[in-house]
Order: C-alpha cells, then structure tokens, then sequence
C-alpha cells in the first residue's frame, strides 16, 4: 500500500537526539553525584515501571552505597486532559521504606502528575528521606509544580523513545534516545 505510513517506523531511521554514550557517560556523573550525597548510608531505588527500568538498571550500578530496588506501577487517564488526580496506582512496593533513604527514579518528567502522585503516597510510608531521580526533563510541560532532585538531561517538548522509553510499548530496547517522528503518531 503505497500511500500509507507506517506506524512503527524503524528507530535507525529516527534521529538520536542523546546517543547510548551520552548516556553512559551522564549516568556515571550522577552515580558519583548520588555516591556523595548518601555516602556510609544505603538506599532503596524504586522504579517507575516501565520505563525506569534500564535507567534504574544503570543508575544502581553507577552508585557505590549499597542499594536496594523496588517497583511501582501507575496507569494514568487520558493524562493530557486531566489536570490532577489522573494517575492510579497498580502495583505497589513490596517490601516497608519506612525509615529509609528513598529515591524515586523515573524515565521522563513530564507534566509531573505521576511523580507528585507517587511522591505524595510514599511519603505516606514515612521515609527517613525522599529524592527523585529522573533520565529525562521536559520542564515546559509541567502541569504540576515538581522538580527531580537528579535530572541526567533537560529536552524539549519532543516525543523521544528508547533507552526505557516507548511508543505503544515499542522501542524500549533502543540503546540511544532519539525523536520519534511526529507524523508516525497520526497527531
Ligand atoms: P507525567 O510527568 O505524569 O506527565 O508522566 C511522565 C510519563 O509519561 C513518563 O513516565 C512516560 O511514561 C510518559 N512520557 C512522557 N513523555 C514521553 C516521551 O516523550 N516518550 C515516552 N514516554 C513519555
């Protein structure tokens, strides 16, 4: 079918807008940065799941204090629509961080109502302390106010993909992270 464009095009085709060394290189920054920051301490990672997975995957093994991980897992609801209580838990963490150094790390702040969802019900577990680690910032959409206290990169307002990150569940496996094309998404 000739005039018709696929949905899924291929992500070598997609340009890189922060290469799999890029990365490599920012993650260790923020280990050493994480390091010092909790040194003689140990924390507990939990991912965001999907997404934070391989970002969560380097960042424990960049940090040189003993770490543990956990997981949660969000649905959100027509998150663009909704301004406030749009997300939903669907998988909680499994083991107490009550009295624990927490680090939430996620793959992407974007309009921050996941992160200020999941910091709110954390915090409700009593932490002895709470940071947010996050690969990416896109601090232009911002419908909440939150920040990261470990961002690896600032973007723009772009769809990107890989290095964690997906369209409809694809390209998660991308080693770098790059511009998911505009006019795949039929937007
Ligand atoms: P928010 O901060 O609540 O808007 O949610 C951020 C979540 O939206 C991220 O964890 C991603 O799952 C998803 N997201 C936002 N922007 C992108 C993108 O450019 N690519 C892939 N997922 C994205």
């Amino acid at each position: 079918m000739s005039n018709s464009k696929p949905s899924f095009p291929p992500a070598d085709q997609m340009e890189i807008l922060i290469s799999s060394g890029q990365i490599a290189e920012r993650v260790r920054e923020l280990g050493k940065q994480i390091t010092a920051d909790y040194r003689g301490h140990s924390i507990v990672l939990i991912g965001v799941l999907k997404g934070a997975a391989i970002f969560l995957a380097d960042i424990a093994r960049a940090i040189e204090v003993d770490n543990t991980f956990d997981f949660v897992a969000v649905s959100s609801y027509g998150r663009a629509l909704v301004s406030s209580g749009a997300v939903k838990l669907i998988k909680d963490i499994d083991n107490p961080i009550e009295g624990k150094h927490v680090i939430l790390v996620e793959d992407i702040l974007d309009t921050g109502l996941t992160l200020s969802y999941l910091r709110g019900l954390m915090l409700q577990h009593k932490p002895s302390s709470l940071k947010i680690a996050t690969c990416l910032d896109k601090p232009e959409r911002r419908l909440v106010p939150i920040e990261a206290d470990y961002v690896a990169f600032k973007i723009p307002n772009k769809f990107v993909i890989g290095y964690g990150m997906d369209y409809a569940e694809r390209y998660r496996g991308v080693r770098d992270i790059r511009l998911f094309p505009e006019e795949a998404t039929g937007h």
